[in-house]
């Protein structure tokens, strides 16, 4: 596991958008595993900058959000579909039919968690994963308690997630109660992660990631058992690891 240290949110949206551009330059048919929230906004401001800038193509990338909120359509502005395809996909040169939301509106959602699993290995599994990590330790949307062996599944969002989400939504009502999520093995199927933590509001998580053993109390603590983890992390979400130390 490797951890690169950035001053801020900016320098760490930086530092992950260079390292995804290299690798899509490197391998332009690269299958790249996304997330929403507020972390990776700003690697995707930088990736459309480059695009515009350099011309790094996304033409034959194929792309695996985490999760969607069930009960959403993908014209829904909280959707993760709609999310995806204003602050990225729009802007630049992606050939959409390639970019794969898990369907919340589905009709027979179990159905649909099984087909995004097999859709992301009949693709050839995820190359490099983007993550974030919730105040609870989620990854994607699995909320602590989660089997380490679970799959694209539905899940039920804590009271935690949904409060921390309702800045998204006109009330807390409104929003979901659960989610379809790729599970923690499919993420840990991934031959590559990044997990960025960015803000004082993950320091606590963060520090407890450093220090806890692997326990699917917390699930984000799995991702110490892959071979292949860099995790970019601002000052302010560091801060309480350097007082552990
Ligand atoms: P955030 O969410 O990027 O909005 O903080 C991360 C997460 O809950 O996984």
């Amino acid at each position: 596991m490797k951890i690169v240290e950035a001053k801020d949110y900016n320098e760490m949206s930086r530092k992950a958008a260079d390292y995804i551009i290299k690798k899509i330059q490197n391998s332009p048919k690269l299958n790249l595993g996304l997330a929403t929230g507020g972390t990776p906004v700003g690697i995707y401001q930088n990736l459309i900058k480059d695009h515009q800038l350099n011309g790094t193509s996304y033409t034959h990338i194929a792309t695996f959000n985490l999760d969607e909120y069930v009960g959403l359509s993908p014209e829904s502005p909280n959707s993760y579909r709609f999310y995806m395809n204003h602050k990225l996909f729009n802007h630049i040169d992606i050939n959409i039919g390639k970019t794969h939301v898990p369907h919340g509106n589905a009709h027979h959602l179990h159905e649909e968690c099984l087909r995004y699993e097999r859709l992301i290995a009949e693709n050839g599994g995820i190359d490099l994963q983007i993550l974030g990590i919730g105040a609870n330790g989620h990854i994607g949307f699995n909320e602590p308690g989660t089997s380490f062996q679970s799959i694209t599944n539905i899940v039920d969002l804590t009271p935690s997630t949904r409060e921390a989400n309702a800045r998204y939504f006109p009330s807390l009502s409104e929003v979901p109660t659960q989610a379809i999520t790729m599970g923690i093995s499919t993420i840990m199927k991934s031959k590559e992660i990044i997990l960025l933590v960015s803000g004082e509001n993950k320091a606590e998580a963060f520090s407890k990631f450093m220090i806890q053993e692997i326990d699917e109390k917390f699930p984000a603590s799995i991702l110490k058992n892959h071979p292949c983890v860099t995790i970019i992390a601002d000052t302010a979400a560091m801060k309480k690891v350097k007082v552990h130390c």
